[in-house]
């Protein structure tokens, strides 16, 4: 999505902004560009299609002086990706530059209106019309005119502003689109992300809906929506950036793969005090618990497939029934909220537009709501508030493809599950200990589960041609073989579905042919002669099976695939979250192999922020 930068202060901007944008750059984008004020309030703005590199190379030799100035990243939503759509836009008289992050949803009637005033477009986007919007609204004071801009958009924005009659400050609003402040002696920035700013100042603000901010070199204010002025908190950011720099590894998605023993310790840590039977960390008390009838889960892309996983552990653990959607269909859908019910979005970043949207919807119907998220003060988290915030401490994750965040999610389902059960008297207090015993050694498992890397690497670059790939697991392996299949898909761009293994003769079966390539995780005792007989259906069509598989089961499954990846033994509600890292490996061995951008697969962004 969209990467936002703004700089002002006693440094040149442009080598600030750049900085910046290189933070940002996997949230995934098509062009980028800069508009940088200079001393005699001459607006410059360089724009390139395609990756950062291509603006490095305009820019080199003929940076733009100047110290204040606004950069992007674009990910196209109107308009082809190119040169003319790519930000910063600026009104007819090139006095006042505009980058965005969103989608303004009334462009179409705005565009009309203001062409009727004579503004000329020169580009496809939404975002040019709010540089004419500006444009027509200015009598001398950019922060009126933005609070007046501000009531005519709909949609959603977070905008970065400068202007040649005010050259010493620069200006911001957002609604509905990430956008944080920082500030130190001297000068002040704006970007869509902490790692942006972090190589400068560790305070930021987290600029909330409505509101607007101007920036100085000496200092910030934010303004609500009426123009009054607001007391504004700052942040302080504890981690530093090199949890977000690749520190050795050939990519984040490598490094943050490896992260994952110590971003499960780091969730369970919070939650472990040595009582095996208390939950405070939870805001839900036993009497709650008893009475809660239906839980439903809500997410988007990595993060539902951890709402499946947690489908199967809740019902198990808790007897509760459980409902998981993708948050684009649920808001959409009329859903129906019971009493006593309960509602959990799930999110890595906290900005993901359609769980946001779904999230309000469960509040505006009277639902409790949970979130389970990586990012403190994301805009979900802020929505929910912290007490009912779940947080994940995968640690910031940078690659577009979920691993780390992924494993922490369905560390956080199995929590859940373990302590509604155990409040519900669904399952036996020695039961809910040996549980809690078993997730406090899945850090070590983990550790050693790592050590298949070598093995996936040499079996990817044997099968790296393939063009279909199969996915195929019962129950808590039906549900990691969903997030196989998409870790595959969107870094190797390798066609892969993933299926129940029993319903795989209904339909997809047709597919398999000689050579097909069919993963099967096999972590169920309980449900592993019932795969292993639709492993032999698939192996009489001639396809080619891997099989990723605990350990303590070898002995029945060797002879009925043709490559095997062990796993350590473990309880079988935990098995999954080990035979995921052979899984992410695969993924990520086969995007080398075949020479794909892992960190920042086409077409994808790392934080969707609009529907
Ligand atoms: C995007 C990302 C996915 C992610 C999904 C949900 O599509 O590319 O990796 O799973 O958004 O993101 P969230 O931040 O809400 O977990």
């Amino acid at each position: 999505m969209c990467g936002i930068v703004g700089y002002i202060g006693d440094q040149q901007a442009c080598p600030v902004l750049m900085e910046g944008l290189s933070r940002l750059s996997y949230r995934g984008y098509d062009s980028a560009g800069v508009a940088v004020l200079d001393a005699t309030g001459v607006l410059n703005i360089q724009k390139a299609k395609g990756r950062l590199e291509n603006l490095e190379e305009l820019l080199a030799g003929n940076m733009p002086a100047g110290t204040v100035g606004i950069g992007h990243t674009r990910w196209a939503t109107h308009g082809e990706p190119s040169d003319l759509n790519a930000h910063p836009h600026t009104d007819v008289k090139g006095g006042i530059a505009v980058v965005h992050n969103g989608i303004i949803e009334n462009h179409e009637s705005l565009r009309r209106h203001l062409q009727g005033l004579g503004c000329v477009f020169v580009s496809q986007t939404d975002t040019e019309v709010v540089a004419h919007l500006l444009s027509t609204l200015y009598e001398g004071d950019m922060k009126a005119a933005l609070l007046k801009a501000m009531s005519m958009l709909e949609g959603s924005y977070a905008l970065g502003v400068v202007c040649d009659q005010e050259p010493t400050k620069l200006f911001c609003a957002r609604h509905e689109s990430p956008l944080v402040v920082g500030s130190k002696a001297g000068e002040s920035f704006i970007a869509s992300d902490i790692p942006a700013l972090l190589s400068h100042t560790r305070d930021v603000i987290f600029l909330q809906d409505k509101e607007i901010a101007v920036l100085e070199a000496t200092g910030v204010q934010v303004f609500d929506a009426f123009g009054h002025l607001r007391q504004h908190e700052f942040y302080h950011v504890e981690w530093d950036l090199s949890s977000a720099e690749k520190g050795g590894y050939a990519h984040y998605m490598l490094k943050e793969i490896h992260e994952q023993p110590t971003a499960l310790h780091s969730t369970f840590a919070p939650r472990n005090n040595g009582d095996a039977h208390d939950y405070r960390w939870l805001p839900i008390v036993p009497d709650e618990a008893k009475k809660l009838k239906k839980i439903s889960i809500v997410a988007c892309g990595t993060a539902y497939h951890a709402g499946i996983f947690g489908k199967y552990v809740i019902e198990k653990l808790a007897r509760l029934p459980v409902m998981v959607d993708v948050a684009s269909e649920y808001r959409y859908r009329d859903p129906i909220i019971g009493e006593d019910e309960l509602f959990i979005a799930i999110s890595q970043s906290g900005e993901t537009a359609d769980t946001l949207a779904a999230l309000r919807e469960a509040k505006r119907r009277g639902a409790k709501v949970l979130a389970i998220c990586n990012v403190v003060g994301s805009t979900i988290a802020r929505e929910v508030g912290d007490e009912a915030t779940l947080y994940t401490y995968a640690g910031p994750e940078i690659a577009v493809a979920s691993t780390k965040a992924y494993m922490t999610q369905v560390e956080m389902m199995l929590l859940l599950a373990l302590a509604l059960g155990d409040m519900r008297g669904a399952l036996t207090p020695a039961e809910a200990e040996r549980l809690r015993g078993e997730i406090a050694d899945l850090p070590a498992k983990a550790e050693q589960t790592l050590a298949i890397e070598e093995q996936l690497q040499r079996f990817a670059s044997t099968v790296s041609q393939k063009k279909h790939v199969f996915f195929v697991g019962r129950g808590l392996d039906f549900a990691l073989s969903m997030e196989a299949a998409l870790k595959l898909k969107e870094v190797s761009y390798v066609f892969s579905e993933a299926y129940a293994a029993g319903e795989l003769k209904h339909g997809p079966i047709a597919l398999l042919q000689e050579g097909r390539l069919v993963v099967a995780t096999i972590t169920q005792p309980a449900l592993l002669d019932k795969t292993l007989s639709n492993l032999r259906e698939i192996k009489a069509r001639g396809a080619y099976v891997l099989a990723v598989c605990r350990e303590d089961l070898h002995d029945k499954v060797v002879g009925e695939a043709d490559e095997l990846m062990l796993i350590p033994a473990a309880d079988d509600l935990l098995a999954p979250l080990l035979a995921v890292i052979p899984l992410q490996l695969f993924a990520y061995s086969m995007a080398v192999a075949r020479g794909c951008d892992v960190d920042k697969p086409r077409n994808l962004a790392k934080s969707v922020t609009v529907e």
